[in-house]
Order: C-alpha cells, then sequence, then structure tokens
C-alpha cells in the first residue's frame, strides 16, 4: 500500500518507516494542492490542516481509499465528495485539548497585561510602564463558547485563575457544570453581554459560519476580550475591526485567520486569476488586523507542542495501521 504523507517534517520519514515498515511511504514536505501529482498512485494520503482537498481534486488521486488528517478538524476536507467517492476520513480527535487550551491562556494573558506591547518596548531599551497598565483575570468572567474537548480545558484553566465561568454548547454538559462549578449560559446572547473574555472552541461548520457578527459584537460587554483559537471562519472579519474601531472589544487574540491560506501564501494568491471579491477583501482585512496594536496573532499555532505533536503522529500512524487490518479507527462521518 503506498502512503504519500503531505505537509511533512524533517524526521517524518525515519519515523514511518520505523513505524509503519509493510506500508510503502513518501513523504512531501509540501501541501497536497501544491504536490498533488505525487499522490496520483497512492491509496493513502495523511494531510496536515495546510493541506485543502477539494472535489476536483479527487480524480487526481484515483486509488485514494484513505485519508488520514493529522488535525481533530477536518473542514480543510470537501467530506461530501469523501463520502460520494467511499474514501475514509480519519482524524485525531485527542491529542491536544490542554495544549490548546493553554495556548488561549497564552493570547489572554499576552492581551491582559499588554506582554507585547511591553516587549516591543524594552526590547528598546525603554522601561516606561506608561500605557501598560492591564487588568487581572481573577474575579472576571470567562465566557467560553464551545465546551468539548478544548473548551472545557479552558474553563479548568479559568477557574485555576479565579474567573467565573459561563459557558454555552448546543449540547450543554450539565454534569460537568456541577462538577467543575460553572454556569451555562441559556443563549450566546446572555454569555456575551457578560463576559470579560469571551474564547470560542466549536468547530466551523455551515452552521457556525461567523457565528460571531456584527449583529452580535453590538452586544458583547464594552470593552471585552475576543479569543479564536478555533477556526477564522467562526468570525465575521468586518465586523471584527468595526468592533475594535468602535472600541467594543478592547482587543483580540486570534490563532486563526478567515482565508488565512491565502493571507499566509500571498505570492501564490495573487498569482491566481480567478478571485472573488470577497476573499480579496478578507485577505485585505487581515492585513489591517495584524497591523493594530490592540491585536495578536499567532500563526495556526496553538497545537505546535513538542507532545502534542507527537501525539498527532503517533495517533495517525494508528490509524493508518487499524485502515490496514481492517478496523479503521477515529473515522469521521460527513456532516
Ligand atoms: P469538540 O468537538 O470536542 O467540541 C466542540 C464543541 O462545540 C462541542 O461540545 C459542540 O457541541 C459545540 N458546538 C458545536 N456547534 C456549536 C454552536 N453552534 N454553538 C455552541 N457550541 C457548539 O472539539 P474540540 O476538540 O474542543 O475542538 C474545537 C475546535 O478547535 C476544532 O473544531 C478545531 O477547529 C479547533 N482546533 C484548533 C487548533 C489550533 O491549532 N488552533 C487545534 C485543534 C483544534
Amino acid at each position: 500500500m503506498k502512503l504519500v504523507f503531505f505537509d511533512a517534517h524533517e524526521d517524518d520519514a525515519k519515523q514511518l518507516a520505523t513505524a509503519l515498515p509493510d506500508v510503502e511511504a513518501v513523504t512531501v514536505s509540501e501541501t497536497v494542492q501544491d504536490q498533488i501529482t505525487q499522490a496520483a498512485d497512492a491509496e493513502i494520503i495523511s494531510v496536515f490542516v495546510t493541506s485543502e482537498i477539494t472535489a476536483d481534486m479527487l480524480p487526481k488521486m484515483p486509488q485514494l481509499k484513505l485519508i488520514v488528517a493529522r488535525s481533530a478538524g477536518v473542514d480543510h476536507i470537501d467530506m461530501e465528495a469523501c463520502a460520494k467517492r467511499g474514501i475514509v476520513v480519519t482524524n485525531v480527535p485527542h491529542y491536544g485539548e490542554r495544549t490548546v487550551a493553554e495556548h488561549a491562556f497564552a493570547l489572554i494573558l499576552a492581551l491582559s497585561r499588554k506582554i507585547f506591547q511591553s516587549y516591543e518596548r524594552t526590547e528598546k531599551m525603554n522601561f516606561d510602564r506608561e500605557g501598560l497598565m492591564g487588568f487581572d483575570l481573577s474575579g472576571k468572567t470567562l465566557g467560553v463558547i464551545g465546551t468539548g474537548n478544548i473548551g472545557r480545558n479552558v474553563i479548568t484553566i479559568g477557574l485555576g485563575f479565579g474567573m467565573k465561568v459561563l459557558a454555552f454548547d448546543v449540547s450543554p454538559d450539565k454534569e460537568l457544570a456541577k462538577e467543575r462549578d460553572f454556569t451555562y449560559a441559556e443563549t450566546l446572547e446572555e454569555l456575551l453581554a457578560a463576559s470579560d473574555v469571551v474564547t470560542l472552541h466549536v468547530p466551523y461548520l455551515e452552521s457556525t459560519h461567523h457565528l460571531i457578527n456584527k449583529e452580535r459584537l453590538e452586544q458583547i460587554k464594552p470593552g471585552a476580550l475576543l479569543v479564536n483559537t478555533a477556526r477564522g471562519g467562526l468570525i465575521d472579519t468586518e465586523a471584527l475591526l468595526w468592533a475594535l474601531q468602535e472600541k467594543k472589544l478592547a482587543g483580540a487574540g486570534l490563532d486563526v485567520l478567515e482565508e488565512e491560506h491565502d493571507t499566509y501564501d500571498r505570492i501564490e494568491f495573487l498569482s491566481q486569476d480567478t478571485h472573488q471579491t470577497n476573499d480579496l477583501m478578507t485577505m485585505l482585512r487581515n492585513h489591517v488586523l495584524v497591523a493594530r496594536t490592540d491585536v495578536i496573532i499567532t500563526p495556526h499555532n496553538a497545537f505546535n507542542s513538542k507532545e502534542a505533536v507527537q501525539r498527532i503522529f503517533d495517533t495517525s500512524v494508528a490509524n493508518i495501521s487499524s485502515y490496514v487490518a481492517g478496523s479503521p479507527q477515529n473515522v469521521v462521518e460527513a456532516k
């Protein structure tokens, strides 16, 4: 069986040869969209979120039977098109719930204690504290949207900081709320109006596209912080810029951006001649966000700890082995 392992790191080839001795594994450091010809005869491909798999790419991989996503979210893969072709998609549901939760708090603390502005100053040997006053997290309300694997770890950390936690989820876990001593808001609007820090931990689906839009930002507690380590498409970037400009929000911490791939790879994006005006506008707005001092952006790096990356690799290898053995695990169904 041939496996093409896209978005590969330096030592992946060595690790794969040891972990999957019976599989012919080829590692490719680029994305599948950039190097699709490498997978022309592959039965298995493995991809990170930087690889996007669209319906029109599938005929170029006629032997493909299994896509091993090295991520929890699979919104970079056209799941419906895969289901139609009978291609199995697996993910890594548990690898970094604490890892991503810690990153969300890194963003929260960086904003609440103005770490970035402080660093910029001291780097220039300027030790003036003027304008660097932050605020305590202790006693403030943390609004957690989505109380799945990551959200519940964010709740634990928030409670550890002495924060009051208000949560919202379409399937609330009332037992967890009792056990950990936090409250579920009846509506998203109730959470937004009451929280000093709002953090997003829901998947990106059609139903969650622009979950945070202008209407909802109008209802947010004035001066709140908004943190997004889930997916860029959950927030309407135009509305976010408006809320920051109007000082409805005191700041935003973003590990993910709408259309982040285009923003990361501007040269590639600008070399295509079929742009949607919306995509161009989002890319432009992302540039404005980057330039703002009340916004901290990290490059989809929340998952990227040594321990989490090893867990992703180990589970992906186990997903391949179990598929080859005829009993696939961590299969994601199209929604
Ligand atoms: P999960 O599936 O364990 O939890 C998601 C929760 O969101 C569930 O409890 C679900 O009921 C809830 N939910 C779904 N739709 C909702 C809605 N409209 N309103 C309120 N709640 C809703 O997912 P997990 O593992 O906690 O991950 C969350 C997201 O974080 C992933 O989908 C992924 O996109 C993102 N992620 C980002 C990473 C990064 O490096 N930045 C790394 C890993 C995940």
